[in-house]
């Protein structure tokens, strides 16, 4: 997998990038719907790439591995296959889900035992059966089996599970070297910085995950609750010391706003569920802000959705009949919504992307994060 850089922001360290994956090319800054089951959510493959153009998406080990099972994406010949997304997938390792989902979970040295969410089935990971099921899922880029620490967590917490990722992400490196890919095609790991909001934690953390010399970084542990000014912080401090050559991810990360100030900090991949989950909800991210379409304000706005992203969708449906939809429950003003807020994001990393190589970045960000967070 090979990276170039293609532009630093003079005013931020901002940075324009290309990945180059065995599935194509990723332009970061990028943001990566979130498609858990294999599936983005209320969206379908080709609105995801011609509508929303989504570059590369995401799925999750521990939601896969308990369904549909490795059998049928094995026998599919992976989710690529199976799903009919024909571009990038990154998986994430299970760790975050184990942790947030899984019942009676327990952490080990060896592993994380956990009672599925979905049948009370009991089951086992290790780094490397986790390496073994993301191969056999077929992701281009493997993420390593990690503890997402919660927040608030002690210091002697924080420090003894650091460790334990530490010590899992050495046999993540094991495994990986020595199994082959499972399809032919190029899969990379990428480790992950832990250490919750202590410094130390955090410096040692992304020293030791940059000495393992993988194609790319991730940063996790944050946009756990604590607040942004620590969120931002860890953010720089690790983002000074993972190497300037590779893909930096910031997991879980964030609003609008949020990215907007991470690529300035270094960043240039992320993914969240917000965009996804929160139009369902009928909340939607326009380049004048955020609105609650459910709102009687837009009962009689035949106005459209947001007409500055240039997306079909959000440029032919007004705000009005979206707020119909939505109001009547109507499966489509989910599809609407969704499509909407991921053209919504995608825009904005491209706009940012744009601007890093015009060399505006700084004052642009800025200006956008102002008419981002604004409430209407
Ligand atoms: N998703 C959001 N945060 C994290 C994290 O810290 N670890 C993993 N594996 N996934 C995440």
């Amino acid at each position: 997998m090979k990276f170039d850089l293609l532009a630093t922001d003079a005013g931020s360290s901002a940075r324009a990038g290309v990945l180059h994956t065995a599935h194509g090319v990723i332009e970061t800054p990028i943001f990566m719907p979130v498609g858990t089951a294999g599936s983005v959510k209320a969206v379908h493959q080709r609105e995801l790439e011609q509508d929303i153009q989504a570059q590369i998406i995401l799925g999750n080990t521990y939601h896969l591995y308990l369904r549909p099972g490795l059998g049928v994406l094995e026998k599919a010949g992976g989710l690529h296959r199976f799903n009919g997304w024909s571009k990038p997938i990154l998986t994430d390792s299970g760790g975050y889900q184990v942790y947030s989902l899984a019942a009676n979970r327990k952490i080990t040295a060896d592993g994380a035992t956990f009672k599925s969410h979905i049948d009370g089935s009991r089951h086992h990971f290790t780094p490397e059966n986790v390496m073994d099921i993301q191969r056999t899922i077929g992701a281009d880029i493997i993420m390593a089996f990690d503890e997402c620490t919660p927040y608030p967590c002690e210091y002697a917490y924080a420090k003894k599970s650091l460790d334990i990722t530490h010590q899992w992400l050495k046999r993540c490196v094991d495994r990986m070297q020595t199994t082959e890919p499972r399809y032919g095609y190029d899969q990379a790991l990428f480790p992950i910085v832990q250490g919750s909001v202590y410094k130390d934690l955090r410096e040692r953390s992304a020293e030791f995950i940059a000495a393992q010399n993988q194609p790319g970084n991730a940063i996790g542990g944050l946009s756990v609750g604590e607040p942004h000014e620590d969120m931002y912080a860890m953010t720089s401090l690790v983002c000074a010391i993972l190497p300037a050559d590779k893909p930096r991810y910031l997991m879980g990360v964030g609003t609008p706003e949020n990215i907007l100030e991470c690529i300035a900090l270094g960043v240039d991949m992320f993914d969240c569920v917000m965009p996804t989950r929160n139009a369902r909800n009928g909340m939607l991210f326009t380049a004048d802000g955020i609105i609650n379409i459910k709102n009687e304000r837009w009962k009689e706005d035949l106005s459209p959705i947001d007409a500055t992203l240039g997306g079909y969708v959000s440029s032919f449906y007004s705000k009005a009949y979206l707020r119909h939809l939505m109001i009547n429950k109507e499966i489509l003003g989910s599809q609407i919504a969704t499509i909407h807020n991921l053209t919504f994001y995608l825009w904005l990393v491209k706009e940012a992307r744009k601007k890093i190589q015009e060399g505006t970045f700084a004052a642009w960000k800025n200006d956008m994060v102002k008419r981002v967070r604004e409430r209407r």
